[in-house]
């Protein structure tokens, strides 16, 4: 039986990390504070948002959510991102994404202070991270790298396949990997013969977005299997696809109508030493790492 690595646990346990030191910083009158702005109404982006600020008042960290309408112009967020930039009470931004289709998002995230990008995804944070210098990393890839260390995997000498070569996931998630001297292969959409390569990983880091993508045949028996994907399936056809039989999640699709895959077929689990599940995996990482960021770029910020 494949080994099932607990996400929720390990995100608790780098929550009461980050709480005890918000609590030490605090006390020394440093309050570590978040602005999360939320533009317009994608009920995804309000349901991720609620969480944050959830779990900063949870942590002790100030948060101040800013929600701009729909409308909102670039030139109007560029001012909100230089007034968060000046605030002293605020040490990380987090812009939800996606953002209206008018609203040049590149130009946002580049305008962003490093020092308060706690989303990691500004050039300069990419180039420090690329370069081996101290970075606020991407919060997703970032909990990928806890959850494989918390849990004992070793990634020195292993060979570590990346699918998918995302900016937000796949690339950080390799160069962190690379960090920990793993032997990293980068794969995406258009890699001839994915299964030859993803057939040598140690490490299988599936990152790409499309529900049930990794099948039996693309891993080698014995592997870690990392999930990152959260997709949502409604389609009776594509439940069946993958769950035919699990009585529990019968259950869910039954009262819900929906329920989420990740990256990987629950099919090719079954080979692995180790996995991440869908949910319970990867998810719960992503907000404990942005907690962490914020911390820690508050004492960046100070030189602490
Ligand atoms: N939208 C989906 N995931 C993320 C994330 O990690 N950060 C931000 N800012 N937006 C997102």
């Amino acid at each position: 039986m494949p080994t099932l690595l607990n996400g929720t646990a390990v995100a608790a346990a780098i929550r009461q990390e980050v709480a005890a030191e918000v609590k030490s910083l605090t006390a020394r009158g440093i309050r570590p504070g978040l602005a999360a702005v939320l533009v317009g109404n994608v009920a995804a982006s309000h349901i991720y948002v609620s969480s944050k600020v959830k779990s900063c008042e949870e942590l002790g960290i100030f948060s101040d959510l800013i929600t701009p309408p729909e409308t909102v112009t670039t030139e109007e967020m560029l001012g909100l991102v230089a007034d968060l930039n000046a605030r002293d009470d605020i040490d990380g931004i987090l812009i939800q994404l996606p953002l209206p289709k008018h609203v040049d998002a590149k130009r946002l995230l580049d305008a962003i202070s490093p020092a308060k990008d706690v989303d990691g995804f500004h050039p300069v944070n990419a180039g420090r991270l690329q370069s081996g210098r101290p970075a606020l990393a991407p919060c997703t890839p970032a909990g990928v790298i806890e959850i494989l260390k918390r849990s004992g995997i070793a990634l020195s000498g292993k060979h570590a396949v990346v699918v998918g070569r995302s900016d937000i996931v796949g690339k950080p998630a390799a160069m962190l990997l690379l960090h920990e001297n793993a032997t990293v292969t980068i794969c995406h959409s258009k890699t001839a013969d994915l299964p030859s390569i993803t057939r040598q990983a140690d490490i299988l880091v599936a990152a790409i977005g499309r529900p049930g993508f990794i099948t039996p045949e693309m891993v080698k028996p014995g592997a870690t299997i990392i999930d990152v994907g959260i997709n949502r399936i409604t389609d009776r056809a594509e439940f069946d696809k993958f769950f035919a039989g699990d009585a529990k999640r019968e259950e869910i699709f039954t009262r819900r109508g929906s329920t989420i895959v990740g990256d990987v077929h629950p099919a090719a689990f079954e080979l692995a030493s180790a996995y991440t599940p869908v949910p319970g995996g990867v998810g719960p990482l992503t907000i404990a790492m942005l907690m962490s960021n914020t911390v820690r770029a508050a004492k960046m910020r100070r030189g602490l």
